[in-house]
């Protein structure tokens, strides 16, 4: 093997938007949703999404040789992947993510190098529009999509928490900004034991609530509805936070903390998960991307390491704490009152 170094790498991640963009450009025209009916080929495609001859064939192969599509014969058709997760038909659909990273995250992440110099955030908010809840919620159809879309994107993490956190020594639970409530559905689900709630912003209510019920866990799962920046939070024994603490700047983080404290018994649990940052910050690439995102998004959030996680759950009165791999980039570190 030789050890003299090429620039495949460089270029690789250099121009890895050529991908991404071909891949958000597919999930906005719909491709996947069309072909989860079943193949088509370069002809029908081409007629049903108005693709020019030019482009035509070099989108739908460069989706193959990317692994988002298949090609059998003349006919193009979804891989499992695409087909569970990119079929807005589906309830697994987590395209409504990468829709809104298409329209809203591309453009501000051009100005990247805007917000290294400043510090400030690059989205709506930053050009005189609303803030980002303010601009999904403020539109039905955006909301639906943003917090079902939630749901997609934190399953395996839920499920990890509900396979590897000992529910059985607690009652209760209240999972605090939930969006559709896909956390406390799946805890519910795996431990029939635990009462539950999800927590959020009160517009969020009907969503949560008609999601819970189809599962038929209403008498379990409940919706408590304020803003965890001017109320105090519900008591439950467990008390969870995904993808919360890294909006919010230092002094918000250690807020929300300390209301966690306050809501829990002596004994009691804090779980926050997302993107935990491993301690030494050279590795998980996903939670360091993450919180340059945060930095284009929001006025002061910013992602971390378990370390820190523990350290701001020491100061705000935990007893124990410890940090454990969910699955890819996702941790959790708990805190015990
Ligand atoms: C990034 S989402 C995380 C959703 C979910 N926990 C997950 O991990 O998939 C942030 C959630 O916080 C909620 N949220 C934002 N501001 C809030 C506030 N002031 N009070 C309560 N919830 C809020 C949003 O409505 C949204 O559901």
């Amino acid at each position: 093997m030789s050890s003299n170094p090429t620039p495949d790498g460089i270029l690789q991640l250099g121009l890895a938007f050529w991908g991404s963009k071909t891949l958000l450009t597919a999930v906005e025209m719909g491709l996947f949703t069309s072909l989860a009916k079943g193949p088509k080929d370069l002809a029908a495609l081409k007629k049903e999404f108005n693709l020019h001859d030019r482009s035509a064939k070099d989108f739908l192969d460069a989706l193959v040789a990317l692994g988002m599509l298949q090609r059998s014969g003349e006919q193009y058709s979804n891989t499992p992947e695409s087909d569970l997760f990119l079929d807005r038909n589906k309830p697994s659909y987590t395209g409504g993510i990468l829709e809104m990273a298409n329209k809203r995250l591309y453009p501000f992440w051009d100005s990247l190098g805007e917000a290294l110099r400043t510090g400030k955030a690059q989205n709506e908010a930053s050009r005189g529009g609303e803030d980002f809840f303010g601009t999904l919620y403020s539109n039905p159809q955006t909301l639906k999509l943003f917090l079902k879309s939630m749901t997609g994107l934190s399953m395996g993490a839920a499920q990890a928490i509900a396979a590897k956190f000992p529910w059985k020594n607690y009652k209760s639970f209240v999972d605090v900004g939930t969006a559709q409530g896909g956390l406390p559905v799946t805890v519910a689900l795996a431990h029939p034991h635990l009462t539950g709630g999800g927590y959020d912003l009160p517009v969020v209510k009907p969503i949560f609530e008609e999601y819970v019920a189809s599962f038929k866990l209403s008498d379990r799962v409940k919706f408590h509805g304020g803003s965890f920046l001017t109320d105090p939070l519900p008591k439950a024994d467990v008390i969870v936070m995904g993808h919360i603490l890294h909006d919010w700047n230092l002094e918000e983080k250690k807020m929300l903390i300390a209301k966690a404290y306050d809501a829990l018994p002596s004994g009691g649990a804090l779980v926050v998960f997302e993107a935990i940052i491993d301690d030494d910050r050279s590795k998980n690439a996903f939670g360091l991307l993450m919180s340059l995102n945060m930095l284009i998004e929001t006025p002061g959030g910013f992602d971390y390491t378990g370390a820190d996680g523990c350290k701001w759950m020491k100061e705000a009165g935990f007893k124990e704490t410890r940090v454990e791999h969910l699955l890819g980039p996702d941790s959790m570190v708990v805190g015990i009152k």
